[in-house]
């Protein structure tokens, strides 16, 4: 375990471009948001100076209305497409246009209660920007209580089934001749499919029309899915920054109020199967999608008997951990990024809120499946959960940070 402990600062050290850290090089080679969080919480186990760093370049790249960009493109870098031309936002430094799930509240809280002394200053920084982060997201994001994406793209999970639906309302067919960088890096099998790459350019393109003016993406996009992902990771991150405001002795009104309001989103992502789901927020119908983001529940601070026996009947027909499609589903693929693979991050997070809430030989086992998927494999980007096959990227940072921070 030793060894394994030290590939992973290894990794994180390697993956370091100065103040920021790369998802894995070549296939990532700027700073991307969510991941960028969790290789904070890996790398405040090692160094803490260097995690509280991490979190502040990331917040270089936040917009004056609070949007957090999901790239943040500090330099030049080769292999990357769409890069910061595409995107056209008229600041520097350059970011995307679209922003990631807001885990970072919740990292965060993690890396200053390892050493308050240390991270007091930084968190004081960091409060405000969290704050209007979250406010952007309740402002510009969320219905009834649920969090919407305007890019799949956004929610992480960027072939995810819970778009398909939504998706077949975007037209791909003008994008024009391009050439993608990710299936030059990555077996294409493991990646999003060519007329799933048309449809994300034309909704690029679609936001840079619109100047990046919520307003007008709210009104016109063709894609608007409240993402079940989005609303778990937000109220977690808004009962996380709660928990700041006290330790800081800020006004706590405005955030309790955003956790209410999320708290009655969540009840209306169950869909008539009894399971947590994506909406399209054009057509108000639901996804049909049981997937890993599903299970957030727990991680959100939400009890529910339905979710526990999905679970025992997902975690039955797999060897590894929790699958990003229900793999009894038709349109279940072991290997293509978020239409199966199991995926690191996702076991450490259902992982510590089932173990949160009491469900703890559950929680071991995900955490002993991740365990040794690494181990025997590596720290991949992803893998089957049927027979743990590696796929994606290699040297990935969030997959040594779980390792550091949840599964070694
Ligand atoms: C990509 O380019 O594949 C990324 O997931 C977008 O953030």
């Amino acid at each position: 375990a030793d060894k394994i402990d030290r590939q992973a600062r290894r990794i994180l050290r390697d993956n370091d471009r100065g103040g920021y850290t790369v998802p894995t090089a070549g296939l990532y080679p700027y700073q991307w948001n969510w991941d960028s969080a969790f290789t904070a919480w890996g790398i405040a186990s090692f160094d803490i100076k260097r995690a509280w760093f991490e979190i502040h370049t990331l917040f270089t790249g936040q917009w004056d209305n609070g949007m957090v960009p999901h790239i943040i493109f500090h330099k030049r870098a080769d292999g990357y497409f769409p890069g910061p031309d595409v995107w056209a936002v008229p600041r520097v430094p350059h970011t995307s246009g679209i922003t990631q799930p807001p885990v970072a509240a919740t990292m965060v809280r993690s890396i200053y209660e390892q050493d308050k002394r240390y991270g007091r200053v930084h968190m004081e920084l960091i409060y405000g920007r969290l704050v209007s982060w979250h406010r952007w997201f309740i402002a510009n994001r969320v219905h009834d209580g649920m969090v919407a994406i305007t890019h799949p793209w956004e929610s992480g999970r960027d072939n995810a089934v819970d778009w398909d639906g939504a998706m077949a309302n975007v037209d791909g067919s003008a994008v024009g001749e391009y050439t993608r960088r990710d299936t030059t890096h990555i077996d294409p099998e493991m990646r999003p499919k060519k007329e799933d790459y048309d449809r994300y350019l034309a909704m690029v393109k679609y936001g840079r029309d619109c100047g990046w003016d919520e307003e007008q993406i709210r009104e016109g996009s063709p894609f608007r899915v409240a993402d079940v992902g989005m609303t778990f990771i937000l109220l977690r991150a808004c009962r996380d920054l709660l928990h700041i405001a006290y330790d800081l002795d800020h006004l706590t009104d405005e955030i309790e109020g955003w956790i209410r309001l999320l708290e009655e989103g969540v009840k209306r992502h169950k869909n008539p199967k009894g399971y947590f789901d994506s909406i399209d927020l054009r057509t108000g119908e639901f996804a049909d999608s049981l997937s890993s983001a599903s299970f957030l529940n727990w991680y959100a601070g939400v009890e529910d008997t339905d979710m526990l026996a999905h679970l025992h009947d997902v975690l039955d027909r797999v060897e590894f951990g929790v699958p990003s499609f229900d793999p009894r589903g038709d349109q279940f693929n072991p290997l293509r990024y978020w239409r199966g693979p199991v995926w690191g991050m996702m076991n450490a997070l259902i992982g510590i809120g089932l173990e949160e809430m009491g469900h703890v030989p559950i929680a071991q086992k995900l955490r002993k499946d991740t365990q040794r998927l690494i181990s025997e494999s590596g720290f991949y980007e992803y893998f089957s959960p049927i027979d743990g096959t590696p796929a994606g990227g290699h040297a990935f940072s969030w997959t040594a940070a779980i390792w550091l921070t949840w599964a070694g």
